[in-house]
């Protein structure tokens, strides 16, 4: 399979335009936009995006900056844009109803937050997310290190999937009761959208920043034509560096790669399905590098984090429910946590300031869920009990039971969900506050 087949069904695709264009302090404005999708030649596809693009346009901040952006809403839809793993104050999350007013058609709303944080981020539509995020509304948000590590490029890579006709057209259906009480709304034709422009020599050094910006699809991945590392996963690095084979990467969650290209023909991206690797999209390489980097992977500098205290951290439940072949889920009570589906009005828990708690996550659905806490990140707790990875999404795969470490530091009221869209809008979230 190939870059031109449809997932699924049969037929194509090419190029995302990157015309997008932000300066510091930035303007992002929500818009009508037109993609090309499938390849050049075939249709193009009515999307929403910012400042004439989707993805939108990448911004970057350095880490301890104070990154202010000016939202203007040009779709005829209320909206907000989160700022997905930025440990932000709260008041910034773009999380209408909660932690600030929609936005509303042809209004403005302006963010100014602290990034503390070094790392690969991405924002989204926080509003109608299932129908605005699957529509185009997001965009990669880099945070640099101080010192960033020595490579020769440094390549945002996002990963999307689009239900399209053969001629282009977005085929709508955002509120499929069937694809939210399943494994959500897939697309049939998936793609790695990146700056085309950039060409590779062997033997170059590359970050690449891999970013699941799907609303429902997780994405086993194949990079090929690279040897390196795994160095920071959801933005955080790894104390020590990893191997990478294949890569699984839920919704939301990202991965920054660091590898030297040994491939002369190209950096591919493969989606590896039930029907054999199909292909994402490859980075064109070109040329030797006379004079490649020699030294060893290094680890990048830690973000600053606390330390869970694991002795007196509070013992939580989050229980998953629902969906189809569930015994509890209904039609209006698709999905659940512990029992409530929909946003409660108290709660799930409120935690005095730095409190740790383990939280364990039993998925008790037939279907995989990326679960997100916003304004925080967490450890996954390992089997044998030792501290894993430090993320802001964790996969739970069905029938799986997973702790997490959690210290509750950041104040306000924050959110946690699937980021299987279509799962929280059927009732797959709660709130938790911080005092
Ligand atoms: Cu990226 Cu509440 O989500
Ligand atoms: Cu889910």
């Amino acid at each position: 399979m190939n870059r031109r087949h449809f997932l699924m069904t049969g037929s194509a695709l090419a190029v995302l335009p990157r015309t997008g264009f932000a300066a510091p302090p930035f303007l992002l404005r929500a818009e009508p936009v037109t993609a090309q999708i499938l390849p050049e030649g075939d249709g193009v596809t009515d999307m929403l995006g910012f400042n004439g693009s989707t993805p939108g346009p990448e911004l970057r901040a350095r880490q301890g900056d104070t990154l202010r952006v000016t939202f203007e809403n040009g779709i005829d839809q209320d909206s907000a844009v989160h700022w997905h793993g930025i440990r932000l104050n709260n008041a910034m999350d773009g999380v209408p109803g909660m932690t600030q007013p929609p936005v509303q058609p042809d209004t403005r709303f302006d963010y100014a937050f602290e990034v503390p944080d070094a790392g690969t981020y991405w924002y989204h539509s926080h509003n109608r997310s299932w129908e605005q995020v699957a529509r185009g509304l997001y965009g990669p948000l880099i945070i640099e290190e101080e010192t960033p590590p020595d490579v020769d490029h440094d390549i945002t890579v996002m990963i999307d999937d689009w239900r399209l006709t053969e001629t282009g057209e977005q085929m709508g259906g955002y509120e499929n009761l069937h694809d939210w009480s399943h494994a959500g709304r897939m697309g049939n034709f998936a793609r790695a959208v990146f700056d085309e422009a950039v060409t590779l020599r062997t033997g170059d050094r590359v970050r690449l920043r891999l970013i699941n910006v799907a609303t429902a699809r997780v994405f086993p991945i194949e990079v090929t034509g690279v040897e390196g590392k795994i160095v920071a996963l959801d933005g955080m690095p790894l104390t020590e560096p990893e191997d990478f084979g294949q890569i699984t990467l839920a919704p939301a969650q990202r991965m920054d790669i660091i590898a030297d290209v040994t491939a002369q023909d190209g950096v591919r991206f493969n989606f590896m399905t039930r029907q054999g690797p199909y292909d994402l999209g490859i980075i064109a390489v070109a040329e030797n590098n006379p004079a490649p980097r020699t030294a060893a992977i290094a680890p990048l500098a830690p973000n600053r984090i606390v330390s869970p205290d694991i002795e007196n951290a509070v013992a939580l439940d989050l229980r998953m429910e629902g969906g189809a072949m569930s015994s509890v889920a209904t039609r209006e009570a698709i999905w659940l946590f512990n029992g409530q589906s929909g946003m409660p009005d108290d709660p799930y828990y409120t935690f005095e300031r730095g409190q740790t708690a383990r939280i364990t996550l039993h998925n008790d659905t037939r279907f995989a869920h990326g679960i997100h806490l916003h304004g925080h990140h967490f450890h996954e707790v390992q089997t044998d009990g030792s501290l894993g990875h430090y993320r802001d999404t964790t996969l739970i795969a069905p029938d799986e039971t997973r702790d997490i470490l959690c210290v509750f530091d950041n104040p306000g009221k924050w959110l946690m969900h699937c980021h299987m869209l279509g799962h929280q809008a059927a009732g797959m979230k709660t709130w938790i506050k911080v005092l």
